[in-house]
């Protein structure tokens, strides 16, 4: 984190939402009181009535939470609904004609897609889907630019029930047949590519390299007209989007799905070399993002929500995909990079769709505060009135430069803790409530149960004191699984304390006025630009390369990144002249790329004789980010095996 801890512990400037703000909050301080109260006297009946009130059921459901075989727990599991009828369907009565999407590409072409054309499409393509023999439960990945049609293509799955995967752009080849297999996914959704850094991301030739060495169970691809530059077409099994919505219907009947039907998989990176696909549910999911959209987003009908993330990531599902279009709001989707054509572009697309709601990461802040103030000054950015950031911490900096240069001192941030297995914002300021902090994501929301315990699970109740973050209690958004992995997933969130709670795998304090602070992971993943990867992942990709025998990651903090991967190689040659071989390590850095994607490629690479290690041959990981990060290395290192390897790695030798 390219923060100072001891500057974080002496941040104590307060910022309470305006006047203006809090008068037309949706959620005041009395309102927030009761709905803390109830979910503590009753934390089931709490989510029941939410339940009830906001989701259309073609069900009801009868038991709200199934406990029996925990920790897989059971939400609403009688019920019956379908998640594209909820964000799409029920606003057709009095909002046929508002505008759900508004679209801009990298290169300016813009859209606006109204509930009624969003129906239409959505239904056409579903009904497309079933053409190509997609069936309830069905997998189906999705590798799309971020367009319109990966939404449409998203909820299209939610409304037959066919599980949806969607694999980041960004991802490599290998990356996406790796996600493919592991789901045994029926078809692929992808585009001819897409505008991205003002060059086209050739998503196709990707997927086809991916789909050489795939396993058997993909049938067909089906193909997004976007850049219409030329790519092969494989007779029987490509099919144009455009030729798959040619001959058939507008309507589809959503099929109403148990309460508990996946509604998704999404792969995310733990600590092993393999990425885990979390798995969400469709009432309990879906639930949690409106939840949010309300407290946290204070959403109000006339908003134009821009929630930066891509739809690769659980952000892009839960605050483009779902949650804003299940409250019946409008979203704005970006296409391309924010410095295209220069750094105001983010600024320009809020002037130009007077954004209301603007939600991005702490990298995206840090680099575009970088480019200076004169930018965003250049826009009129007063049709926003809420900032959000996600990700990672914050700097206090950074959160300052967002609230006086962008948000003019007016606009309360919602610094917003969760995760991919969350499902949905979990820690986060009430914007008309809470007086926030920079740098502290406040705390939990109703109904979710956060904590922070020492090593035997007991609360820490010192200020400042830090610990595990954990979820004392069950909630309806949370993960179902890992698809494939039932001893994984009670492993790696459950093992520690019995299945007493859930471990977020964050370490976290709380402060004197009990607010969190998040000061970053317990275990081997790194956050670089607010996206989460695993030193192990990064490694294998490096052990796969011919010349590596041995390699160790860890992460470097980084001013707009966080973090940066530094790797550490033993080569089954000599090691080069001062650790350093540029050739190689262009080549190492073009190799993890293909393995894994672009926002994997170690920033540096040492090469080395030998790592820091143990007696008993465990790498001192720790002592390598202490190198890393260009410090002293202060511990006794005297029980290192090889101790001497030190000097080698910093340079020294
Ligand atoms: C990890 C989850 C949830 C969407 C984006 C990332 C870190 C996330 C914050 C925040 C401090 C944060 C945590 C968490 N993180 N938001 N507001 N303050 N840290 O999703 O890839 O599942 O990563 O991101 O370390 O565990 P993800």
């Amino acid at each position: 984190m390219p923060q100072n801890i001891d500057s974080i512990l002496q941040e104590n400037r307060l910022f309470p939402p305006t006047t203006d703000f809090a008068k037309s909050a949706t959620i005041d301080e009395s309102k927030l009181q009761a709905l803390y109260q109830q979910a503590e006297d009753d934390h089931e009946g709490f989510w029941a009535s939410l339940a009830r009130d906001e989701l259309n059921w073609d069900k009801p459901f009868s038991t709200t939470l199934n406990s029996h075989n925990a920790p897989h727990y059971r939400w609403f599991e009688d019920g019956e609904l379908n998640v594209s009828y909820n964000c799409i369907d029920r606003h057709l009565a009095d909002k046929a004609d508002k505008t759900a999407i508004i679209f801009e590409g990298e290169q300016g072409d813009t859209r606006h897609i109204t509930y009624a054309e969003l129906h239409r499409d959505t239904c056409r393509f579903a009904n497309a889907l079933k053409a190509q023999g997609v069936e309830t439960g069905d997998r189906v990945v999705i590798y799309m630019p971020m367009v319109p049609e990966a939404v449409i293509a998203m909820q299209a799955c939610a409304r037959i029930g066919a599980i949806h995967s969607v694999v980041f752009g960004g991802f490599s080849a290998e990356a996406l047949k790796n996600r493919i297999d592991d789901a045994s996914a029926k078809v692929l959704i992808t585009a001819d590519g897409g505008h991205r850094g003002g060059k086209i991301v050739e998503l196709k030739a990707a997927a086809d390299k991916a789909l050489e060495n795939c396993g058997e169970s993909l049938q067909k691809v089906i193909v997004l007209k976007r850049t219409q530059h030329d790519i092969p077409m494989k007779a029987g099994r490509d099919i144009w989007w455009s030729d798959a919505i040619a001959d058939v219907n507008d309507k589809c009947t959503p099929v109403s799905v148990n309460a508990e039907h996946p509604l998704f998989l999404l792969y995310t990176s733990g600590s092993t070399g393999k990425p885990k696909g979390i798995q969400h549910s469709s009432a309990g999911y879906l639930l949690g993002t409106i939840m949010t959209m309300k407290w946290v987003f204070d959403h109000r009908p006339d908003d134009i929500f821009w929630c930066t993330a891509d739809v690769g990531w659980i952000t892009g599902h839960s605050y483009v995909a779902y949650g804003p279009l299940a409250v019946g709001g409008t979203i704005m989707i970006y296409e391309g990079a924010p410095t295209v054509p220069d750094t105001g572009r983010f600024w320009k697309l809020c002037e130009d769709h007077k954004i209301t709601v603007f939600y991005t990461a702490p990298t995206a802040i840090r680099a575009l505060m970088k480019s200076g103030d004169e930018v965003p000054n250049k826009y009129d950015l007063s049709s926003i009135r809420l900032l959000g950031t996600v990700g990672e911490p914050i700097n206090p900096e950074a959160w300052m430069w967002y609230h006086e240069v962008i948000g003019k001192a007016r606009c309360p941030i919602v610094d917003t803790w969760w995760q991919t297995e969350t499902g949905a914002n979990m820690i986060s300021p009430i914007p008309g409530v809470t007086a926030t902090k920079p740098g502290s994501c406040t705390r939990a929301l109703p109904g979710m149960a956060l904590d922070v315990v020492d090593d035997e699970g007991n609360s820490i109740t010192t200020p400042d004191k830090g610990g595990l973050l954990v979820i004392r209690k069950p909630w309806p958004s949370m993960l179902r699984g890992i698809w494939g992995d039932d001893a994984r997933y009670v492993e790696t969130y459950w093992g520690m304390f019995d299945n007493r709670f859930y471990v977020a795998g964050d370490s976290a304090r709380r402060d004197q006025d009990g607010y969190f602070w998040i000061m970053g992971r317990i275990d081997d993943v790194l956050n670089v630009s607010g996206h989460r990867l695993g030193t192990m992942e990064v490694e294998s990709a490096l052990v796969a390369h011919p010349a590596v025998v041995e390699a160790a990651v860890v992460g470097r903090p980084d001013e707009i990144k966080g973090e940066t991967i530094f790797a550490y190689v033993v080569l089954k040659g000599e090691r080069p002249a001062d650790g350093i071989d540029d050739a190689l390590t262009l080549e190492l850095r073009n190799w993890v790329g293909e393995q894994i994607g672009a926002i994997a490629k170690p920033g540096n690479i040492r090469y080395a004789d030998n790592l820091p290690k143990t007696r008993s041959g465990k790498i001192m990981r720790r002592l390598l980010r202490t190198i890393a990060s260009g410090e002293e290395i202060t511990s006794d290192t005297s029980t290192l095996e090889n101790e001497a390897i030190l000097l080698q790695l910093q340079g020294k030798e």
